[in-house]
């Protein structure tokens, strides 16, 4: 496929290049450019980050799980393009030497960039902007002092980019027509959303893809409508941008998606590829199937929408055809009930053990709805549809709560694994909806914070 694009400053037009060769490789082998390190190669340490400019925005991605397709006509800048021209230090450089927030110094190069565009977006959460970044021997503090102390700074001149027209590609379709029509001539070929899961196969699982179909240039599939049915998303919405829309929607929605791994991965990481990878652990299936999502297919000229529920089939298994793809997803509009419970090994950048997500409406007292899903309960993210019909109607009290948190053992029966044990699993799914209910009536519960 044939690629332009700035680097550092330069265009950059390559032909013919692999489409699932990564920028971190080309980086590395073909220009030689080291700065960019290789830790993990698959998106967890953030050795590998570059800053992004596209139409969008300015944007940290992990380079290992970059394929240079998705780089046509955007700006990319390494840590070899950071100092001015004149060898000036880019203030969060200086910073980073003034806050002595470097040892060994491999996984700086990767700290800097985050916290360069952290500092170009005028961001202040550091703790959150450096969450995919690991060091292990310099600690955290110093960065993070780092990046405070520039939080002032002006932005220098030399870090404005102008983005190069696009080259384009035929497996890049750029309308949702053109995919249609592509995907179904080629129901054979991989789509290829943010990578996050497709780059893996490629770094780690050493697979040759081919044929290889782009969805990033498809604008349409980035379309958000909120409309009488409700807030219609599209497929390729990234991560970033859904917690953002979540925060005054549905809060605590908003709030387990900042623990969805790190900026970077959800800078990438789309809901359709969340979605259509059938993930019994992915973070979007739980809270949208308790809010009552609704997922629009599409095959060729030919559309279906169903509950979202209904397309988890078996592990492994969804109610997908040949050459059809996920275009969408609705949530129908309601009052706030959500609450959404992730349970990982580590707070954040990691994987549920257990994610449940609770909706449940109470009139005068009684339940008059219930909505519940989980992931990591079984081989699908799946209703609990038992512990549902006892809630329903009944009392909104703890013995309703007690009755419904045993019927979940109904509902499921987890597997052990290197996640969590099956009873850990229960017995934790049981104390989320406990925590529901205890949040509801007034008690303010925080994983974060110790009450005295
Ligand atoms: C470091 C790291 C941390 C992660 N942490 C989390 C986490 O905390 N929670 C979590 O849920 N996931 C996590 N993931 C997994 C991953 O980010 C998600 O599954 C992600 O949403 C996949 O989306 P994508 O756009 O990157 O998909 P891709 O990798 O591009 O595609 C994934 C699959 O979906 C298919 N696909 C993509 N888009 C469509 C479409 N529109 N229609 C039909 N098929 C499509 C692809 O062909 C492929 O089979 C993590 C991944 C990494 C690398
Ligand atoms: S090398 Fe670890 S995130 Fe890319
Ligand atoms: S300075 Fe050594 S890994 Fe961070």
């Amino acid at each position: 496929m044939d690629v332009r694009f700035l680097l550092n400053g330069e265009t950059v037009e390559l032909s013919d290049v692999s489409p699932t060769l990564t920028l971190l490789e080309w980086l590395r082998e073909a220009r030689h450019l080291t700065g960019t390190k290789e830790g993990c190669n698959e998106g967890d340490c953030g050795a590998c980050t570059v800053m992004v400019t596209d139409v969008e925005g300015v944007t940290a991605l992990n380079a290992c799980i970059l394929f240079m397709p998705q780089v046509d006509g955007k700006a990319v800048r390494t840590v070899e393009g950071l100092a001015g021209p004149d060898g000036t230090l880019h203030p969060v450089q200086q910073a980073v030497i003034d806050h002595h927030g470097s040892q060994c110094g491999f996984c700086t190069p990767g700290f800097v960039m985050s916290m360069a565009v952290g500092h170009m977006n005028g961001a202040r959460d550091h703790d959150d902007q450096l969450a995919g970044n690991l060091c292990r021997c310099t600690g955290y503090a110093p960065i993070v002092r780092a990046s405070e102390t520039v939080e002032d700074q002006p932005v220098p001149d030399w870090m404005q980019d102008t983005l190069p027209k696009a080259k384009g590609n035929l497996m890049q379709p750029e309308s949702v027509e053109d995919l249609a029509t592509l995907y179904a001539a080629q129901p054979e070929a991989v789509l290829v959303a943010g990578a996050t899961d497709v780059g893996l196969w490629v770094t780690k699982g050493l697979r040759d893809l081919d044929p290889v179909i782009f969805l990033n240039r498809c604008a349409e599939l980035r379309a958000v409508t909120d409309g009488q049915d409700g807030l219609r998303i599209g497929a390729m919405v990234d991560m970033n941008r859904l917690l953002e829309m979540m925060e005054e929607r549905y809060p605590s929605y908003a709030e387990m998606l900042r623990r969805y791994a790190s900026r970077q991965v959800r800078a990438a990481a789309t809901l359709g590829g969340n979605i259509a990878n059938g993930s019994p652990i992915g973070d979007n299936p739980p809270p949208l199937i308790a809010l009552g999502a609704v997922l629009h297919l599409r095959h060729g000229a030919t559309r279906r929408s169903l509950p979202l529920e209904d397309f988890f089939l078996d592990y492994g298994k969804q109610d997908r055809k040949p050459g059809e793809f996920v275009e969408a997803i609705t949530i129908p509009t309601q009052p706030d009930r959500l609450k959404v419970y992730k349970l990982s090994k580590r707070f954040d950048q990691d994987i549920s053990a257990v994610c449940g997500a609770f909706s449940i409406s109470v009139n005068e007292g009684r339940v008059s709805a219930a909505r519940i899903a989980f992931g990591g309960m079984a081989g699908i993210p799946k209703r609990a549809t038992a512990a549902e019909a006892v809630l329903i109607g009944q009392a909104w009290t703890p013995d309703t709560i007690a009755t419904a948190a045993a019927a979940l053992a109904d509902d499921f029966t987890p597997l052990s694994d290197m996640r969590a044990s099956a009873d850990y699993r229960l017995g934790t799914a049981q104390q989320m909806l406990e925590r529901y209910f205890a949040e509801d009536t007034g008690d303010a519960l925080s994983v974060l914070e110790v009450a005295p």
